[in-house]
């Protein structure tokens, strides 16, 4: 008799890991692991949850209608090329899903978000990574690396753990370049964080053919990462073969009142970035003056390395902060061992950082 086996390659996977507290430290902690939102989600979207526990019995809308609505009259585009999905991790997994599979292979960075290889290999697909350039997605070396084989490419823009970007031209390069039949999937989960005036989320991209994606999220600066809503803005080919693999009720009712009233609340999102913008270069600027590099970022993280001696380690601040209630997140899966990757918190959270890492070099 044959044993039961799971489809090859699924055992090839290594599980994402959150960045969660471990049992049996501090219960109560300063979480700066997992890129959340420091000021949290507007009120707005914490009463339009609430008043949806009056609808719990019934299956929500499965179209996500008005929140497709909400987001299309925000961002200005066509609600029926955008596609809601539980985070946007759903929607990564439901591309590859659609556009690849055993023998075909999926382009992306080296430092590249964790839940790209394993969103391949789901799907029995092969990763091939890209080494970066200073950190930062290579053009040169994504377009180097297509194949006969290459169907998919995932890119973050701005990329989860580095912190970089690249412009919409070199973007818009890398799209000219790659082959018609290549999806280019454009993650940009940290688009709202980005003040510089030559970023683009990647909106004209998806809007000039037929073969680009936008993905977004709800769980960053909206503050809404315990929802899991994400959005796919597609090609309308591409929105009709997501919404036939999604689940029918992806995104629940609760989820969907509380994502219209933060996307409609702009304000709250300005004051979020008006956060970001102050404590990220205060945060650098204190973390350089106190001899470790960090990188320049321009999301709501920051990728920090740490000395090479032992003592100093990345590794050692990180069991060092762990023991004093506060969570960083490191990246030695990320391929960078010497770094730890750094949430901007609230103004309170980030003093008792920088005075706690004054106190680990001391
Ligand atoms: C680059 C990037 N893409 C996607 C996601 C997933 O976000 P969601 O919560 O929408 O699934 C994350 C979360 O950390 C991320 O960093």
């Amino acid at each position: 008799m044959n044993a039961l086996a799971p489809r090859p390659g699924i055992l090839d996977i290594a599980a994402y890991q959150p960045g969660n507290p471990l049992a049996g430290g501090p219960t109560k902690y300063v979480n700066l692991a997992s890129n959340e939102s420091a000021l949290g989600p507007s009120p707005r979207a914490r009463e339009a949850y609430k008043a949806a526990a009056a609808e719990l019995h019934y299956y929500p809308d499965g179209g996500s209608t008005r929140l497709r609505r909400a987001i299309g009259a925000v961002q200005g585009l066509d609600p029926e090329r955008i596609v809601c999905g539980a985070g946007s991790d759903e929607l990564l997994t439901l591309l590859a899903r659609g556009y690849a599979g055993p023998g075909d292979e999926i382009l992306m960075s080296e430092h590249g978000f964790a839940m790209y290889p394993i969103t391949t290999r789901s799907v029995g697909a092969t990763p091939v990574m890209v080494p970066d350039r200073e950190l930062t997605a290579d053009v040169d070396g994504f377009l180097a690396r297509v194949t006969p084989r290459t169907r998919l490419v995932f890119i973050a823009n701005p990329n989860n753990p580095t912190g970089t970007m690249i412009s919409a031209d070199e973007m818009a390069r890398l799209r000219a370049g790659l082959p018609d039949n290549v999806l280019l999937v454009v993650d940009s989960a940290y688009a709202e964080y980005v003040v510089r005036n030559d970023y683009s989320p990647g909106v004209e991209l998806v809007d000039a053919g037929d073969n680009t994606v936008m993905t977004r999220t709800f769980s960053k600066i909206h503050g809404l990462a315990a929802l899991r809503i994400g959005w796919a803005y597609c090609p309308p080919a591409i929105a009709d073969v997501l919404n036939r693999l999604r689940s029918p009720f992806n995104v629940g009712t609760p989820a969907q009142e509380a994502g219209i009233a933060a996307i409609e609340d702009v304000a709250n999102v300005d004051k979020a970035r008006g956060h970001n913008d102050v404590w990220r270069p205060w945060f650098e600027a204190e973390v350089a003056k106190l001899g470790l590099k960090p990188f320049p970022s321009v999301a709501n993280f920051s990728l920090v390395e740490f000395p090479a001696d032992e003592k100093h380690s990345a590794k050692a601040a990180h069991a060092f902060m762990q023991a004093r209630g506060i969570l960083l997140r490191p990246v030695g899966v990320y391929g960078l061992p010497r770094c730890l990757r750094i949430t901007i918190g609230t103004e309170s959270e980030m003093r008792t950082l920088v005075a706690a890492l004054a106190e680990f070099l001391a």
